[in-house]
């Protein structure tokens, strides 16, 4: 009864707690920054200054004409850690009137993609009739402004042109930047600026990462320097291994045996290939205690490239009952330190940190394989209307009914068993 209240407690409280607008941060809108306890404020970044110092230069100088700055690289080479970076920076923030984040998902719909975007640089959460110029009321908005807009992870070039059609050309130093694996969308973007390449972290990048999360400020044995540099050259310099493997190793033991054990598992991986991405997710998975599995695995209910309010997030967990209070500590504190840990981990992604609405996310091959996951251990299941034996193998926990209105009749009642306890 105590949980249902509580529960209730929460649901109450929705409206105030969803965010207006998840991604969007304006400049002059003044933020009440909370004071969190977390164990990820400042996530570590290591390298990339010089590139970071050429792309806040390219976006609060250089021509008055509207320009687009890329940055392009393989999947989890840091493109948007870098764009997050600078869109931050406090010169950056002071130098434009609006500034608005749109993360790509896929979307092939022209007006749900400029709808998306509407929304962020208003920071409103509208909906449009279909007779509305979603087009038109976007470039009002942006009209006469210096806007920053970041359009992160774009796919095609349709998706591009779509986006940024609406863009006013007006000669007030405007800047777009965009984040993108495929090298064409970035050409066919570029104006002024050639696009950047994303190189990988060198190996003293990839070391210094990994020192500074398994010690801090601690100095470390001289017998881990050996192993821990075959480590960081393991990783190939792809940030995301570096950062997945960094979380692993914060976590255990500081002994040379332990660390060599790591080692071996990634000697045989090539890392240029998403298959062997997906192991060092798997290792950093493996390393995770029991208990917070299924906070981890909830994650794929969210679509990809999702920002996941953190609030909100944790009133699903405890409704779906992952969490329960232990000792002396809150429900609150727990689940607190379970997001702190995926993030410690570098399974999910921070955003926003200090900011008044805290986010994170999952790195599209994370999402992948959290959802492979999930649906090994029957986390979700989907029962659709359309197909009578979708749920015939099915004993999952979560369950999502998905229905079509005209094959929906009421005489219809899908049962369906919680089995707790499966991983
Ligand atoms: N310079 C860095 N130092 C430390 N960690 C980093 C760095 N760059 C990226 N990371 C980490 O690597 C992971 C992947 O980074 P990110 O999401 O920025 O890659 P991406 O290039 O945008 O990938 P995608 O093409 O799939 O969108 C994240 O967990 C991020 O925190
Ligand atoms: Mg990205």
């Amino acid at each position: 009864m105590k949980k249902i209240r509580l529960i209730k407690e929460d649901v109450s409280q929705l409206p105030e707690k969803i965010p207006k607008n998840e991604s969007l941060i304006v400049v002059n809108t003044p933020k009440n920054t909370l004071e969190r306890k977390s164990l990820t404020t400042g996530k570590i970044i290591v390298g990339f200054k010089e590139e970071t110092n050429w792309l806040i230069t390219k976006l609060t100088s250089g021509p008055k004409d509207l320009d687009v700055i890329s940055i392009t690289g393989m999947p989890g080479s840091g493109k948007t850690t870098l764009a997050y970076k600078v869109y931050n920076d406090k010169s950056v923030c002071s130098h434009f009137n609006l500034r608005a984040w749109f993360t790509g998902n896929q979307e092939y719909d022209e007006k749900n993609l400029l709808v998306k975007l509407f929304n962020q640089v208003t920071g409103s959460d509208l909906k449009f009739s279909e007779d509305i110029d979603v087009a038109d009321k976007l470039r009002r908005q942006l009209f006469g402004k210096r806007y920053l807009i970041v359009l992160d992870d774009v796919w095609d070039t349709t998706a591009w042109d779509d986006l940024t059609r609406p863009f006013p050309e007006v000669e007030k130093g405007s800047r777009i930047l965009l984040t993108t694996w495929q090298k064409e969308v970035a050409l066919h973007g570029k104006r002024n600026t050639d696009p950047l390449k994303l190189r990988l972290l060198k190996s003293e990048e990839s070391w210094e990462l990994l020192e500074k999360r398994a010690f801090g400020n601690e100095s470390f044995p001289d017998e881990l320097l050996e192993v821990g540099k075959e480590i960081a050259q393991n990783c190939k310099g792809l940030p995301l291994a570096v950062d997945l493997i960094a979380g692993v190793i914060a976590g255990l033991e500081k002994t040379k045996s332990v660390w060599l054990e790591v080692r071996n598992n990634l000697n045989s991986l090539i890392l240029n290939s998403e298959v062997d991405v997906m192991k060092v997710i798997e290792l950093s998975y493996d390393h995770l205690p029991h208990h917070m599995k299924p906070f981890f695995l909830y994650l794929a209910s969210y679509p990809k490239d999702t920002e996941i309010n953190r609030d909100l997030l944790k009133i699903y967990w405890r409704a779906e009952g992952f969490v329960e209070q232990t000792g002396i500590k809150s429900l609150e504190e727990v689940m607190e330190i379970c997001l702190d840990n995926l993030i410690f981990s570098s399974l999910a992604i921070p955003f926003n940190e200090i900011g008044d609405n805290p986010t994170c996310q999952l790195h599209d091959l994370v999402h992948d394989f959290c959802l492979i996951k999930a649906r090994e251990e029957k986390l979700f299941g989907e029962i659709s209307s359309s197909d009578a034996s979708s749920s015939a193998d099915l004993m999952p926990r979560i369950v999502n009914i998905v229905y079509n209105k005209e094959q929906f009749e009421l005489n219809i009642l899908v049962q369906f068993k919680k089995e707790k306890a499966f991983w």
